[in-house]
């Protein structure tokens, strides 16, 4: 719950001087001074804000401060600077009222400070976004920009403004800043030449030799050291508490921000250095023939350096500062300066220059920080003027610093006191007068059109003649010697003939804030402000582009014989349009107050404090809100605003406003003695009244809110359930209609499978009645043909023969056969019987029979053959059968031997003489006489035998001699072992214990291997009394050597001696036969 307060809590002293009980001025300055000294340095006088300077940071404008007073009643919390700007802030953007915040108070009161206070507090409440923030920065980032150029220590103050300050903040009707305008009141330019006693010439001098880089300060031509430039006095260059390179660092960012360009920057210093170097020139005066001094320039070295800066031709300016040139209407007059009128120009110059530079400044502000849009603005002003002053010595500047002051006080009677108790009357509210200090009459003095001082200035500046300030002075004492508030020792008046304390060069004027004497010497030359032309037109002359703009009328196409305006007449000018301005705002007043003059905290001066409360018109401004009404308002906003307080005006009230209000307070039962009727307005006396009506209005908005929101969300919630129930009427129809399809399809489709099956089962009992009716006919049909049939053939019979069919039958079958063998004997293929052709048979049922023809006729074919063969044919035949037996595809040398006859006796051994005698040694008959190799069983190397094969035996002997080897009976062999591969060895294995077997087995070698073997196999197989031979075919066979066993072996591979297999003893148990690859 949001906690209540009041600026009454924990209050020091009262945070409100109306409430001050009793009220005196010792209660006021005792109030004051127990707050001051409580660190609460604002109170409050109704909504005026008062500010004493604390002279040290107070920890109360910390971002925690602006959300504590963010959006909070002007009188809930306790007094402060942020209350009053909330107040203007909400005020313009709630109820769309431009605003003014009007800061007053003497010089070093603290108007400055409040001013950017309240800027800043401004901008932390107002809107937030990118573009926003931006605008709000520029706006903040003017203050240290303009302070730079326009403020100076001075003996009150150390950063005093030297110039009048008012800035117009615009914002959007939502209340984020657009942009602003500053408007500047006339510069103290003066100081620029020359600074009081214990002054400093303004801040961007010594900012700028502090500050800046030696390099900048070597393109600039300048040295680091003030004592180097006769502007700048010495005696307080350094400042406590002020670093002037920190700040010149913060104003190059300032400017930055701001959106000043590098090179305007850049322009800005030069012009600055020529400021400074135009100082240094000097002059000394030459005596001309004509008897008349000259001046002439001691050392030119700054001149040059200055024209260099500004691109000047330094002959022009050089001229400039000996010569001036009076032009009146068609002559033109050139006299000669002397030295006064030269060191006078050089400072006209300087203070121009300066002044001028100051007034671009703002304009280039004003250009960066205009609003961009076009759109109707509300606008906050914050006026920070030059606070009044009083110095030893015042001349045309305080004297125009306080007419501004005057103005000001006036505009707050104005629209205060005067204002307040006017309306009370005329507003017919019971009202008992107070009296009070009107400045008007101050104002009168010196703003009168006919004899205000301003005037008489004026006509004295363009009087002709010799005009000095004398004159000016001896005017004023005739005019305005009658003025109570004009002292003047040369006045008629005697009063002041013996006031020593008044100087016979002086004028005294009682203003509103104190008498303040003001030396008239100065007066006349500061209002005509003249710049000699020579000057100006050398100024415009030069190369830098912002000088040239300076000087506009320096243009010769220009020249304009015309005065310029005077400066106090340009002043009141620009001071009437501000207060005009200011009337058509709602003001939002801060009184500042000095407590000291030691620039020091925690000293509270009462006299110091007394005098300024009393210029103020503090003590009648109490006594005004205290007797009066702390809030008016008119009748319709004000039922407007609490109508909703009171059943009877809400929400409409027919009557006239005033009834309508009146109703309103004696519904809510407000005390009488609390407010007022008036005639067009209510007046409140207490703010606590109105807290109460507001209040009351924030609950009942908060109800209305509440119903607002109930009757809109009821609204809603009917809307959205109307909504519904006519969807779900949608939803139900197209259902309904989607459930009532489907059950029409499905009553359809069965409706479609009924019918279906009732006409299905009628036509099929259709069917079956058509298909037994049918078959009635056909079988009477049958019936009747069979009858007919019986009957034709019972009457028929006698006129056929029986079993003609089957005759018909045979007879076609005998045709066909007939035709069939015909063809075949015709077609009969050749007695080869190697020959496979044989006519195809023409009909399928002669299958059996026509193969069956075909075998009988192969068989006799080779019958045929085999007949034409001799009984030695027929032996060879078998013979080959039987090798074909043996040896088809079990031995590779088989294929090669088929088409070899089988000789026998290759060694015709009957009929070589050579064999004669083996022959007869043979009793058998020879079967087969070759040679073969005897494998030696040591080497395995051949050696040619003679091999003979008879019906009993096999006989071995020497190829040449033909002797008898070895004869081995056949019953002696046990089998006989050849490889299966292309060579011709083959072993005779003998039976073991046979009389043969005692010289071991033989391992023999022959070309007609296969004839051999066939032929031992053949004869052992004809020889009833012996075993047949086995035949192994093996690639690896033992051979009995004697004892030993050996393995044959037989590799595929290259022998050594060619294409005939070779063999070799590999050790005891194997020898090797290479057998040549096929492959
Ligand atoms: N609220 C404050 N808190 C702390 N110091 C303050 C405050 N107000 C003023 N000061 C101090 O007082 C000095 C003078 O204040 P400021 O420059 O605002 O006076 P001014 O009224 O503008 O004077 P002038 O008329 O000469 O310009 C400041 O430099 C600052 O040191
Ligand atoms: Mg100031």
């Amino acid at each position: 719950m949001e906690v209540k307060t009041s600026l009454l809590d924990n209050m020091i002293g009262v945070g409100d001087m109306v409430l001050l009980e009793p009220l005196s001025e010792d209660s006021f300055l005792e109030n004051l001074k127990n707050r001051f000294d409580h660190n609460e340095i604002y109170t409050y006088i109704g909504s005026v804000v008062i500010s004493m300077n604390p002279y040290r940071s107070l920890p109360i404008y910390t971002p925690d401060k602006v959300e504590e007073y963010r959006n909070r009643n002007f009188y809930e919390l306790s007094p402060h600077i942020y209350a009053l700007a909330d107040e203007a802030y909400r005020s313009l953007r709630d109820q769309d009222k431009d605003q003014c915040i009007l800061i007053t108070g003497e010089s070093g009161a603290g108007k400055t400070e409040a001013s950017k206070l309240v800027m800043s507090y401004v901008a932390a409440v107002c809107g937030k976004g990118q573009e926003v923030n931006k605008v709000k920065e520029q706006l903040l980032q003017s203050n240290p920009v303009l302070e730079a150029f326009g403020n100076a220590k001075t003996v009150r103050n150390d950063n005093s403004s030297r110039f009048g300050k008012y800035m117009d903040i615009e914002f959007d009707f939502k209340g984020d800043p657009l942009g602003g305008v500053i408007s500047n009141y006339l510069l103290e330019k003066s100081r620029v030449v020359k600074q009081p006693r214990g002054e400093r010439n303004f801040h961007i001098f010594y900012q700028l030799l502090s500050g800046a880089s030696d390099d900048t300060l070597k393109k600039l031509k300048l040295h680091r050291d003030f004592s180097k430039y006769n502007y700048l006095s010495l005696d307080s260059a350094a400042v406590n508490g002020l670093d002037d390179a920190a700040n010149f660092r913060t104003v190059r960012n300032a400017m930055q921000i701001v959106g000043f360009m590098e090179d305007e920057m850049q322009s800005v210093l030069e012009l600055v250095a020529a400021v400074l170097k135009l100082g240094n020139i000097e002059f000394k005066p030459e005596s001309r023939c004509n008897g008349t001094d000259e001046s002439r320039i001691k050392d030119k070295n700054d001149l040059k350096e200055m024209c260099e800066l500004l691109g000047i031709e330094q002959s022009v300016l050089e001229r400039a500062f000996s010569y001036r040139t009076v032009e009146a209407k068609l002559e033109k007059v050139s006299t000669t300066l002397n030295v006064a009128q030269a060191y006078y120009a050089r400072d006209a110059l300087a203070k121009n220059l300066y002044s001028r530079l100051f007034s671009w400044l703002v304009t280039r502000i004003n250009e960066s920080i205009k609003a961009q849009t076009k759109t109707r603005h509300k606008v906050m002003g914050v006026l920070d003027i030059y606070g009044f002053e009083i110095f030893e010595d015042n001349s045309f500047e305080q004297f125009i610093i306080n007419y501004c002051n005057e103005k000001l006080q006036q505009i707050f009677i104005e629209l205060t006191l005067r204002e307040e108790q006017e309306e009370y009357v005329r507003e017919g509210i019971e009202w008992t007068n107070i009296e009070y200090f009107n400045n008007a009459v101050i104002c009168d003095l010196i703003e009168n059109n006919q004899n205000g001082i301003l005037a008489m200035l004026d006509e004295e500046c363009l009087r002709p003649g010799t005009v000095t300030d004398e004159t000016f002075l001896d005017k004023l004492n005739t005019v305005c010697a009658e003025h109570q508030h004009f002292e003047s020792r040369l006045s008629k008046n005697s009063k002041f003939l013996t006031d020593h304390s008044l100087p016979h060069s002086c004028f005294r004027i009682q203003h509103y804030a104190g008498k303040v004497l003001y030396r008239a010497e100065g007066f006349v030359d500061k209002n005509n402000d003249l710049l000699y032309r020579d000057l100006s037109q050398a100024m415009y002359k030069a190369t830098h582009s912002l000088i040239k703009q300076l000087f506009p009328e320096g243009n010769p196409a220009k020249v304009n014989l015309k005065r310029p305006p005077t400066a106090g007449f340009q002043f009141r000018a620009s001071v009437s349009t501000l207060m005009k301005n200011l009337q058509t705002k709602n003001p939002n007043y801060i009184r500042c107050i000095k407590p000291n003059d030691k620039k020091a905290s925690h000293i509270f001066t009462e006299s110091l404090v007394c005098h300024q409360a009393r210029y103020l018109g503090l003590m009648e401004n109490v006594r005004v809100r205290r007797a009066g009404y702390a809030f008016r308002q008119a009748y319709e906003p004000c039922l407007e605003r609490y109508k909703m307080l009171c059943k009877r005006t809400w929400p409409h009230w027919r009557g006239p406003a005033r009834q309508g209000v009146e109703v309103l307070m004696d519904d809510l039962q407000v005390p009488t003695d609390e407010f007022s009727y008036g005639r067009s307005k209510i007046f409140i006396r207490n703010p606590r009244t109105l807290f109460f009506l507001e209040d009351r209005r924030k609950q009942c908005l908060q109800d209305l809110a509440a119903l607002i929101q109930k009757i809109y969300r009821g609204w809603k919630c009917r809307t959205h359930f109307l909504l519904l129930k006519k969807s779900q009427i949608v939803v139900s129809a197209w259902y309904r209609r989607y459930a009532q399809q489907k059950k029409y399809k499905k009553i359809k489709s069965a409706t479609t499978v009924v019918q279906s099956y009732a006409r299905g089962w009628q036509a099929r009992k259709l069917l079956r009645e058509l298909k037994y009716q049918k078959r009635c006919k056909e079988a009477v049909t049958t019936i009747a043909a069979y009858w007919h049939g019986t009957q034709v053939r019972r009457e028929y019979r006698k006129f056929f023969r029986a079993h003609a069919g089957k005759k018909i039958y045979d007879f076609t079958i005998q045709r066909i056969m007939q035709k069939y063998f015909l063809g075949l004997k015709s077609d009969m293929p050749s007695m080869s019987p190697i020959d496979k052709k044989w006519p195809a048979r023409p009909y399928r049922f002669l299958d059996g029979a026509h193969r069956e023809l075909q075998r009988i006729f192969h068989l006799w074919r080779c019958k045929k053959y085999r007949s034409q063969f001799t009984e030695e044919m027929k032996a060879v035949y078998e013979e080959k059968l039987e090798a074909s037996e043996i040896f088809k595809d079990k031995k590779a040398l088989y294929p090669s031997s088929v088409n070899q006859p089988f000789k026998g006796d290759y060694l015709e051994i009957g009929k070589n003489p050579k064999y004669q005698k083996l022959n007869s040694a043979v009793d058998e008959k020879v079967l087969l006489a070759d040679v073969v190799n005897k494998i030696n069983r040591a080497n395995g190397k051949g050696a040619a035998r003679i091999f003979l094969l008879t019906k009993k035996s096999v006989v071995l002997a020497d190829q040449k001699t033909g002797q008898v080897k070895a004869s081995v009976p056949l019953p002696d062999l046990a089998s006989v072992s050849v490889s299966t591969q292309t060579d011709g060895f083959f072993a005779l294995k003998l039976k073991a214990g046979s009389a043969s077997a005692i010289k071991g087995d033989f391992l023999l070698s022959s070309e007609h291997l296969i004839e051999i073997i066939t032929k031992l196999h053949r004869t052992g197989a004809t020889a009833a009394d012996q075993e047949q031979l086995n035949i192994d075919i093996s690639d690896e066979f033992l051979v009995q050597f004697k004892q030993d066993k050996v393995c044959v072996k037989f590799i595929q591979g290259a022998p050594k001696n060619g294409n005939s297999a070779s063999c070799r003893r590999k050790n005891n148990r194997l020898l090797e036969v290479m057998v040549p690859s096929t492959a």
